[in-house]
């Protein structure tokens, strides 16, 4: 039977049939756009999800099409009025990145090419080797260390820690796997740890309970002694440490570890040396803070995060490692269909390596370019002066704590985190713990401003991490005004019941 003619035939395709409409849409979202990061200021941080709103959401799949003016039209009154807040200048709960209007902007101009940056010869790799080159130069790292840009920073420590377990292993875990292990593994960091690193040493098989965590002192910072003691104890128990994670800015306080005593503890018990420094390896940048930090780059593997204290929109993170050779061994996998080879001609060349090769992912978006575009847009400099004005806003937030008789300050400021709560000398910590939890809530629900909390030393406290671009010394001065009219409001009711 022949073949059908190509004019017997309709095709399809998702281009638009007018392009012409696609343009003034486009025009539309980016005004629209523009004038809604302008104006950011002026609506409230944050606002919860009408009951209404939520249940347009799990209607079925869609099987005609829509006009995308429509789609644009649902987008803008159902999407657009309750994101979580943290492009707002007073948004300062967990640790969320403000994100930049370029960074927008490179957004679109990536998918618009929509290259793969898992490898070939092509331009996105020569613009992330770059970017990644820029953060060894920022960050003082070794120039000879690889690198690969993430999702984020639980995707950092889950490679610089597979990079870490492989590396110290006596076994090939990547062909035996850790079936046949007779050693038993175990790697340290502080009770600060973040969360992703025991999620990364679950996913690593090593099971949670090979993180030993070491109790922190009163600068909440891993104790040496203690984690000395343990490594001997672990030994003697016939445990197999292999690696100390250090953290260069803790979740809570933002607290550094002693990170050149850790590297030299490192060193002598040829451990890895893994820091988590998601945002904080970023105060290196600071003249004054850089020294807070010292030691992150005698790191075996570093991790840090970009949407964080570098302000770029979600997700980009990064992880270096000094040694190139242990980080490819741990990921490079060449099947015939991927094959490649650095100076080969054609798409399949080229002269860099591929990332994929330094990392889990194979198929990788174009996160490099808003890097690119954001750091040559501002430059280093610039950053390093927002970090430091992020800082001294923290810093000042503390000095508006201590001047106010109904606050108190839980921890010490290190970088830009402020752990604080209302107290009242009628009330013990219990009903208190309710009364700043309150607050957090009233805070976000009233649209002043988002703030989450933690516990510490067994309190519920408030907790600001301030990692936004947006914030003026005047929104600390708006927090503390509006924490103490509903904390004394919500007192005053409790001592009355
Ligand atoms: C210290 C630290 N490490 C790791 C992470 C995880 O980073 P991400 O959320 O980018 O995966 C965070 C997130 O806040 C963090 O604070």
């Amino acid at each position: 039977m022949k073949p059908e003619t190509s004019k017997a035939t309709h095709e399809e395709t998702l281009d638009p049939e007018d392009w012409e409409a696609t343009r003034k849409l486009g025009h539309k979202m980016i005004d629209d756009m523009v004038d809604y990061l302008k104006t950011v200021r002026e609506r409230p941080v944050w606002q919860n999800i009408p009951q209404q709103v939520k249940s347009q959401f799990t209607s079925p799949v869609p099987t005609s099409p829509e006009q995308p003016e429509e789609v644009y039209r649902e987008f803008v009154n159902k999407v657009l009025p309750y994101p979580m807040g943290n492009i707002h200048p007073r948004f300062w709960g967990w640790i969320l990145g403000t994100g930049t209007v370029t960074g927008a902007y490179a957004e679109f101009l990536a998918a618009s090419i929509n290259t793969n940056n898992g490898g070939g010869n092509q331009i996105g790799n020569h613009v992330e080797k770059q970017v990644v080159d820029w953060i060894k130069e920022m960050l003082e790292f070794p120039a000879s260390a690889s690198g690969v840009l993430t999702s984020g920073c639980s995707a950092s420590n889950l490679i610089g820690l597979t990079v870490a377990r492989n590396v110290k292993s006596t076994i090939d875990l990547r062909r035996k796997g850790l079936q046949p292990a007779t050693e038993k593994l175990v790697l340290y960091a502080s009770e600060e740890a973040h969360s992703s690193i025991q999620k990364a040493v679950e996913l690593l098989g090593l099971g949670s309970n090979a993180l030993h965590l070491i109790p922190v002192n009163s600068h909440f910072q891993i104790d040496l002694a203690k984690l000395k003691a343990a490594i001997i104890k672990d030994r003697q128990e016939g445990f197999t440490p292999f690696c100390i994670v250090g953290a260069a800015g803790t979740t809570n306080t933002g607290s550094v570890d002693g990170l050149k005593a850790l590297a030299d503890l490192c060193k002598r018990e040829k451990l890895w040396f893994h820091i988590d420094g998601a945002f904080g390896a970023w105060a290196r940048l600071s003249s004054k803070a850089k020294n807070t930090v010292v030691g992150i780059e005698l790191a075996d593997s570093l991790a840090l995060d970009l949407h964080k204290w570098m302000y770029m929109p979600y997700e980009i993170g990064c992880v270096l490692v000094r040694e190139e050779k242990h980080h490819r061994k741990a990921f490079s996998l060449t099947p015939d269909y991927l094959a490649h080879g650095e100076g080969e001609r054609g798409v399949t060349g080229g002269d860099l390596p591929w990332f994929s090769d330094y990392s889990y992912e194979l198929s990788r978006g174009f996160r490099a370019l808003k890097a690119w575009m954001s750091i040559k847009e501002h430059g280093s400099k610039k950053y390093a002066r927002i970090i430091q004005q992020n800082i001294d806003q923290a810093a000042y937030l503390g000095k508006l704590i201590e001047a106010s008789p109904e606050l108190e300050l839980s921890a010490p400021i290190t970088l830009n985190i402020v752990c604080f709560r209302f107290v009242s000398a009628h009330l013990d910590d219990a009903p208190l713990n309710g009364v700043n939890k309150q607050i957090a809530v009233d805070l976000q629900e009233q649209g002043i401003a988002v703030l989450t909390g933690t516990i510490i030393d067994g309190k519920y406290v408030l907790r600001v991490a301030n990692t936004n671009h947006r914030s003026r010394r005047e929104d600390f001065e708006v927090l503390v005004r509006e924490v103490l009219r509903i904390g004394k409001k919500l007192t005053e009711k409790k001592s009355k019941n």
